[in-house]
């Protein structure tokens, strides 16, 4: 009897923490774009970082080496082409900006090179992870998203 009272103790809780865990998941939210989409919003970007250029040419070696360390490290959240729909998305704050969106396209490089290496919030501070370099290939990898 005893051992019996257990296993029916175990089987609730095992059931109880599938359904939370499925709960989870069905409610954890994609911040969706906004309608005014800004990528500056809320970034506080030190203005002389806009005159930064990029040091990496747009070559095909370049833009490759760049989309393989996007692959690794963006991919997740900010998704197959940029628009912010990577699985990791799901249940982040901020949504993490649209890639091929005009408003992003016109932001200087010097900026994005800033984003990517300070993070904010939910975005990841990249300047321990990767070399400038490998930052600017990115961009250049970026760059061709559309
Ligand atoms: C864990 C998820 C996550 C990863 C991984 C990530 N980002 Fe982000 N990123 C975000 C979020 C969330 C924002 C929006 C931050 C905000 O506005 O508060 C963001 C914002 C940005 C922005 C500014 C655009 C905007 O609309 O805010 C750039 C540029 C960017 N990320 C580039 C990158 C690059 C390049 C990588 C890989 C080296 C990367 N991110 C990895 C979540 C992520």
């Amino acid at each position: 009897m005893r051992s019996l009272k257990i296993g029916n103790t175990l089987v609730f809780f095992i059931t109880m923490t599938l359904v939370l865990s499925m709960s989870v998941l069905v409610f954890a939210d994609r911040p969706e774009k906004p309608d005014n989409y800004d990528p500056t919003d809320g970034w506080r970007i030190p203005p002389p970082v806009k005159n930064i250029e990029n040091p990496v040419e747009a070559n095909d070696q370049n833009i490759a080496q760049g989309k393989t360390s996007y692959e690794r490290n963006c991919q997740s959240c900010h998704g197959d082409n940029g628009q912010g729909d990577g699985p990791d998305a799901d249940g982040l704050d901020d949504f993490p900006g649209d890639f091929t969106d005009e408003a992003f396209k016109a932001l200087p490089e010097g900026v994005l090179f800033f984003m990517i290496k300070e993070g904010k919030d939910d975005m990841p501070a990249f300047s321990g992870d990767l070399t400038d370099p490998q930052i600017w290939q990115i961009i250049r990898y970026v760059e061709t998203l559309e």
